[in-house]
Formats: C-alpha cells, structure tokens, sequence
C-alpha cells in the first residue's frame, strides 16, 4: 500500500466523485424508493471505490459508503447516556373512534380551550413495529447510533447502524453542529420471509416477527451480520440539538429531517380535530396491510411545538401524544391439538386447535399450519403456547412457538400414515411438501372430486353430472362410490330437489351409456394422481388389459414410454390400496366395460378412424392443442413426428 502522501490529485478526486455518486444512488435506492442505476452499476462504482481506497489508505473517511460495515465484533455493548431521555408514548388501546376521542378531548382540557376554540391541529403519523434508535450527527456526519435502553441509558450500536443503508453516513444540506434524529428501525415484511427462508436453508432459527428479526439483527455483535440482514429507517423526532433552529411544527420537522436527506415515512399529515384524527386511523386502518412494513397504530401529536413545550409531561411520557393502537395482529395461546383434513384432492392439511384468542379483531380457535415440514422447521407440539397471526382477512397461522413456555413431555409431531377419514394409506412424493391420502375411489373426502372426474367429458363423459347433481348425490347418501352411480334407480334420482322426471331419466341413460366405454378413458376416470388422458392411453397401449395393468411391477410401468419415477410410483400405490381395487371390482360387476385395445372406440368413430396425423407449423384459427383435440374428437390419432405409421401431415 503505498504511502498518504503520494496519493495522485486525480484518484483523491476520483474517489470523492464516487463517494457522492455512491452515496447519491443508496439515498434514491433506499429513502426515495426510487432506484437510479441498475444494480450491476451500482456494484461496479463501489467495487471501483473499494480498489482506490485499498490502493491509498488514506482516502479512506469514516463517511465512505465503503465504510458501512468496519471494524471487529464487539465483546458487548458499550453505554450511551441519552443526552435528551428517549420518551415512550402513552397507548390508547381502545381501538374504536373513543381512542382518539379522548385524547383531543383531554388536550382541548389541558390548553383550556373552551367548546367554541377552533379545532386543535395534529401531526398524524404511522406507529411503526421495529425498535427506537437515536443518531447523532456532529456537524453532518454521524458519530453515534444508540439503542433506547431504558429511555435514558442505551447500547450504542454505532457500527450496526452505519450497515442501515437509508441511513445517510453525513447529512446533506447545511448540517448543525449538533443534531440528534430519531426514529425506527424496522424490517420489511418481503426482507422478513427472505430472511427466515434463508435462516431455514442454513438450519438456523427463524424469528417470529419482522419486530424481533429487526432488534435481533441491531443487537448483533458482528456488524457484519447486521449488514446482510435488511434494515430500514424512518425518522420521526429530534433529541439534543445544537445550532439548528428547530420548525414550528411537528410536520414542518419532519419536512426539516427529510430535507437533510433523512427518510421520513409518506403517511404523514397535519389534521384538524377529533374528526381528522378517527379519519386517519380509519384510513391507515384500511391499507394497513398493503403497507410493506408493520405498523400497530397511529400516532398523533399536537402539531405546535410551543403547544406541545406547554403541555409537558408525565414521568416518561409527553402529554401532547398518543399511539392509537389498531386490534393486535398476534397473540400467544395454547396449543390444543392438531388435527388433520384431508381435501377434495386427498392432500393433507395439518389444522391447529387452539385455546379460544382475540386477535386481529375476532376469536379464533383453527389456525393452518399448512404442512408438516413447517411443523417441523418451527418445532411447533401440541401443549405448546404458540404464536397465533391473524393480519386483515387472511387465514390465521401459527408463526412460531415461545419455547420458554413449553410443557414437559412433549414430543414432535408427525402426519398420520393413515388417511383419518378412509384409513387408507398416506404417502408423500420425494421433493413436495403436501401428502396425500392413496384412496382416491374411496376416500369419503374425496368423493365429489372424484365422481366429478370419473363423470367428466373425458372420462366417461356421463351427461347431466355436474357439480350440483353430485353435491346432492353424495350429501343424501345415494353415492358413496362411482360404483353406485350404476344402482341409482328413477325414484331415488327423481326424488332430488330440482330434478323433474324427465332429466332424472336423461342422466339415467347417460349413466347407462356410460358402462361402454374404452380402456384408455377408464383409466383416466380412475384420477390417479399424475395419470392424464394421455399417460392413460399409453397404459392402454401397453397392457391392452386392465388386469395386466393392476398386476405391473413399478418396473413394468417404467417400460412404458414417458411414464418415469414419480408417475411409475404413483400408479403402483393406486393399485396396493385394497379400497381401490374393490371400487373397481364393483365398476366392473355394474357392467362397465370396454372393447378390447384397439377395437372400435364408439365415441371415436368418426371420418379420422384409425389415422395418425402429424401436425406442423402454425394453423390460421387454432392453436395446436385444438387442432388435436379436433383430430382426437374424429376419431384419430395426433403424433408430434413423420413416420412409416403416419397418414395425414397438416401443414
Ligand atoms: S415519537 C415523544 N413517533 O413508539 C415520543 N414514536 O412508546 C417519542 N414509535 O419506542 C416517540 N412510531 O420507537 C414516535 N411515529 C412515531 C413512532 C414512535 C413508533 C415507537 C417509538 C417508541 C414507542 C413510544
């Protein structure tokens, strides 16, 4: 490295172009929102200051943006004493209009406003969910983060703030001599789940909250943790200050702060009255949950600052504000048990039963816990106090537990191996997540699926069984497998809400139509998981029998072009489950069969009987699935090459 003294005039230059430059893109990046550069050139600026800066030592400043992250893990903390006590605020936790209410009253009270003063002015911002930090900037530049402590002692995590990249590292503008900001420190939500994604893949622990992932991550002693976890900024007061002529109003200091290259959160507004202060909480209430961050509140506060010097305070707390709090997202309860539901497609859903909770507005008792391997990630056990999640109007979920609180003689949780409705086997395909009930046929809680896929056009095409005739089916009782569709009698089918004699009779020949089918369209009707219409006709092709199909080895599955693995194990598991088989005994003693492979297909028949039709290029009118569905629907066959066996190439 060579000495200070030599550094060239133009690499002095050069790097304090880059440092504004540098400095210029992270405050559009991350205060304004609104990225400059494209990240490739972000990275070849800095990488460019970085080489200067390692070439000459000394152009090295403590407010290069290189500089974000320096120094060695700290053995702790070291104290700061507040110059100013950094003030909590008094929560009104009557949620409701009485919250905000209350408090203009009181303050109309406390200034000695009679009934006929106009309304009082406040400065409304959002309550942010992340932790309290002071910055102190000595003429411009910052020396010092700190932590609120306990209001007048605090930690100082200097090194851990400088990483905040909407942080400023030197203030823009004409900078006081002394200037203390403050504000909160807060995680994203999107940053939240990246980070548990990525503490998952790492086999570390994962936060419960954007909130504690935030003090967890300022609470590092290796700064250089701190700076691959995605913090955010907003200021919202001053502490101590120094040469700086404070605004009149809370609103023109937040304008004041911004102008100094501060980021200052955009929902912000000075409203008049008890009525401008329900209409913000209202309206923040409402958007809420499209905001990026989480908030649990709003705050208001008188807008004057001589108002708000004469108002003063109690112990800790200033009179002239309050945080009016919106209904708790996230409460902790008990958990009760975890039942599983198995769902129309025979995946498995693990529920939670929790001790009654009020949260995010209403009780809740059921929670997803989505599947097992979240279970297990969270080591989430039934006897547990865990953490319920409710935000607007999505399902509530279980986001961790408070591992201080767990009973003894807990155990880890597993899915049953058996389907809890039908008792049919469970089985969870390598690489996903959901496992699934095997007894497709018969599983009570996959019956109207199933029947409406057995009774599908391209199954066996039963006309008039749609939705609602198959919901009434199976609720009365009549059917509990596609077997008793064939037993169904005039009476009983004619005796259903909204079914005149006439239609009942309709569906009843179409069931009877039914029974002679192909063996290609049964085995599709079947709804083996991963067996389409066309895995099904190629397992036609090649058994040419059920039978021979029941009896396949997964290796002989394997023989069949394009049926791999997963597709091979799938089949094979359809066929050990004895429910399965049974249905289809009772499918055949009702007399549904088929003409051997090959044979005449009656709903087949048509002008393309037999032929293979190679499709190419693009067609005028249809898109190439048409054009085969077309082909297929005349009776042929579509092949996507030219060979000896092709009749027809459509051009
Ligand atoms: S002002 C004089 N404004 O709420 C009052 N605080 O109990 C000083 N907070 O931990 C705080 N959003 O971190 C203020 N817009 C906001 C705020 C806010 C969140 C937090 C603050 C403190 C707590 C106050």
């Amino acid at each position: 490295m060579a000495p200070a003294t030599v550094v060239p005039r133009q690499a002095r230059e050069r790097a304090e172009r880059l440092r504004q430059e540098i400095t210029r893109h992270d405050y559009a990046y991350y205060v304004l929102n609104a990225p400059t550069v494209p990240d490739a050139e972000y990275d070849r600026l800095y990488a460019e200051l970085q080489e200067l800066e390692s070439r000459y030592s000394s152009l090295v400043t403590p407010d290069s943006p290189t500089q974000r992250v320096s120094g060695t893990p700290s053995s702790g903390f070291a104290e700061v004493v507040h110059a100013v006590p950094m003030l909590s605020i008094r929560t009104e936790t009557d949620t409701s209009d009485a919250g905000a209410v209350s408090f203009d009253a009181r303050i109309r009270r406390d200034l000695g406003l009679g009934p006929d003063a106009a309304p009082v002015e406040y400065c409304v911002e959002l309550k942010f969910d992340g932790l309290a930090i002071s910055l102190r900037y000595e003429d411009g530049v910052l020396v010092q983060g700190a932590t609120r402590g306990n209001g007048t002692v605090g930690e100082d995590v200097t090194a851990n703030v400088r990483t905040i990249r909407a942080i400023p590292l030197r203030l823009s503008g004409s900078a006081p001599p002394l200037l203390e900001v403050r504000g909160e420190a807060l995680m994203y939500r999107r940053d939240f789940e990246r980070l548990n994604e990525r503490q998952t893949a790492a086999g570390e622990k994962l936060f419960a909250n954007p909130r504690n992932a935030a003090a967890g991550s300022l609470r590092q002693l290796d700064p250089s943790i701190t700076a691959r976890r995605p913090l955010h900024f907003y200021a919202y007061g001053i502490g101590a200050v120094r040469g700086w002529r404070i605004p009149a109003t809370q609103l023109e200091l937040l304008e004041a702060l911004a102008a100094l290259g501060m980021p200052v959160e955009e929902h912000r507004a000075a409203v008049r009255g008890a009525a401008g202060l329900t209409d913000f909480h209202r309206r923040i209430g409402a958007l809420r949950g499209e905001l990026p961050f989480e908030i649990d509140g709003v705050v208001y506060k008188v807008n004057r600052i001589d108002l708000q010097d004469r108002l003063g305070f109690v112990t800790r707390e200033p009179r002239w504000a309050v945080a009016h709090k919106y209904p708790a997202q996230e409460m902790v309860t008990t958990l009760l048990d975890i039942e599983v539901q198995v769902g129309r497609t025979g995946a498995l859903t693990p529920v939670a039963r929790l001790a009654p909770v009020f949260v995010g507005g209403t009780t809740v008792s059921n929670a997803t816990l989505h599947n097992e391997d979240l279970i297990h990630e969270k080591d989430i056990r039934v006897g547990d106090a865990v953490i319920v999640r409710r935000a607007g109007d999505v399902i509530p979920e279980i986001v961790g537990v408070v591992p201080e609180r767990r009973p003894a003689n807990t155990r880890p949780y597993h899915l049953p191996t058996r389907c809890p409705v039908c008792g049919s086997a469970v089985f969870r395909d390598e690489g996903e997540k959901v496992a699934r009930c095997t007894g497709g046929l018969f599983c009570p809680a996959q019956r109207k699926q199933a029947l409406l896929h057995f009774a599908g056009r391209r199954a066996l095409d039963i006309e008039g069984l749609g939705d609602k005739l198959v919901d009434q089916l199976v609720d009365t009782g009549l059917i509990r497998s596609p077997a008793d569709l064939f037993k169904l009698g005039l009476t009983s089918l004619a005796g259903l809400e909204r079914m005149a004699e006439k239609s009942a009779s309709n569906v009843l020949s179409a069931i009877d139509n039914a029974r002679r089918t192909t063996l290609e369209r049964f085995i599709f009707a079947l709804g083996i998981r991963h067996v389409g219409e066309s895995t099904a006709r190629d397992l036609a092709r090649h058994f040419g029998s059920l039978d021979r199909l029941m009896d396949a080895s997964e290796a002989d599955l394997l023989e069949v072009p394009d049926v791999g693995p997963v597709v091979a194990a799938s089949i094979a598991r359809f066929f050990a489950e004895p429910h399965n088989r049974e249905v289809i005994e009772q499918l055949r003693a009702a007399g549904v069969a088929w003409a051997e492979v090959g044979g005449h297909d009656p709903r087949r028949a048509g002008p393309l009987q037999g032929k293979t039709v190679v499709l190419t290029g693009t067609l005028p009118s249809l898109t190439r699935d048409e054009a085969s569905e077309m082909i297929r629907a005349a009776g042929g066959r579509t092949s996507s090459s030219v060979s000896r066996k092709t009749d027809l190439v459509l051009a």
